[in-house]
């Protein structure tokens, strides 16, 4: 705290990423990072990318990047907004189509970035209690708001709502914006994208960090009605005009062209979090039905703080919340095979 700091800056509560720990040899399964690693043609990209042109500003619309992600997804380039991360895409939302003088509906076990996003802003938000079994009811967001927004699949839980859910939440809201956080969608859900034609007040939010496996690059999007991503834009231009810099967008768009690679990753990544689910089961864990890559699960007689500290000291890192109705359970990021045998070994030695 300093007298220097001004009185927004004193009552922000950020947020705290995941822990990127500095040791060598951790089982790292704490921050949802997809162990597969990215195409070898988005290295290849990014390599041909370092040259003298790094001396030239980027495109500032990443017009070449718009257009390969709105060809994969059948919708038009300025239905598209690119940003650095799809932290920063969010946090443009908010500022740009959330602010209605109503609260911001979403869920009490979510993505904990939104009740900061609403702090930074001023922004009033209403957190909606999830049902016993941790899903979205449609029914709960039939009220007056100044906006929406849920991931889905949801994190931290990992469960999914199908689209039928999803449009009776958009229908239910047509005069309000309804954001879908598709940051997991890719490890078998259905994603909402498909609608954006038919609804214009729905915005899909997606990233390049998990199931394309560059949370290094620092690459995420909305898609939905050019209105919508207008507003976007005017927040961005506002703020930074180059979000991407070449070496991300290059990468990127090579990781939407190598489609064989991002199947690939995805179903071992699905494969995986099936094998892990069984054995956590098998270890007397409740393991609530995951669409995403990592999976939430609490033990039936073993708290989770106990669990995650012993875990450490085995050098393998999972996710702890210590917050209201989640503290007994771990989320944790569906790994390698090497490192998820790691983990049930270590668990079953616990
Ligand atoms: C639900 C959700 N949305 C968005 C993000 C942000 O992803 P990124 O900024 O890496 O694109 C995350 C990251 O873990 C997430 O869990």
């Amino acid at each position: 705290m300093s007298k220097f700091w001004s009185p927004l800056v004193k009552s922000l509560v950020p947020y705290v990423p995941g822990e990127q720990p500095k040791m060598a040899n951790l089982v790292k399964l704490n921050t949802n990072e997809n162990p597969f690693g990215p195409s070898p043609k988005v290295i290849e990209a990014i390599q041909s990318e370092l040259s003298d042109s790094l001396r030239l500003y980027p495109d500032p619309e990443g017009e070449s990047l718009r257009q390969t992600i709105a060809g994969y997804h059948n919708v038009k380039p300025e239905q598209v907004f690119l940003g650095n991360g799809s932290d920063e895409v969010l946090a443009h939302i908010f500022y740009a189509l959330f602010q209605h003088g109503q609260p911001v509906l979403f869920p009490d076990v979510t993505y904990s970035f939104y009740p900061v996003y609403c702090g930074l802003y001023n922004i009033e938000g209403k957190t909606v209690p999830l049902t016993d079994s941790f899903e979205i009811n449609p029914e709960d967001y039939k009220q007056p708001n100044g906006g929406i927004i849920f991931p889905n699949p949801n994190a931290p839980t990992g469960r999914y709502l199908g689209l039928e859910h999803v449009e009776a939440i958009l229908q239910a809201n047509s005069e309000r914006v309804v954001v879908v956080d598709e940051a997991y969608i890719d490890f078998g859900g259905e994603s909402s994208i498909k609608l954006v034609d038919q609804y214009p007040n729905l915005l899909v939010c997606q990233t390049l960090s998990k199931a394309r496996s560059l949370a290094g690059l620092r690459v995420g999007f909305a898609i939905g009605h050019p209105d919508l991503i207008d507003a976007l834009n005017r927040v961005k231009d506002s703020f930074n005009s180059y979000p991407l810099d070449r070496l991300a967008q290059a990468g990127a768009k090579a990781a939407y062209e190598d489609e064989a690679w991002f199947q690939k990753s995805c179903n071992g990544v699905i494969s995986e979090r099936e094998r892990v689910t069984e054995a956590l089961e098998g270890l007397n864990f409740e393991v609530l039905p995951s669409m995403a890559n990592f999976v939430f699960a609490r033990h039936k007689e073993k708290s989770g703080d106990s669990l995650s500290k012993a875990l450490r000291e085995q050098g393998i890192i999972v996710r702890h919340f210590n917050k209201p109705r989640i503290s007994e359970f771990l989320r944790i990021t569906i790994g390698t095979p090497v490192q998820n045998d790691a983990l049930i070994t270590g668990l079953k030695t616990l």
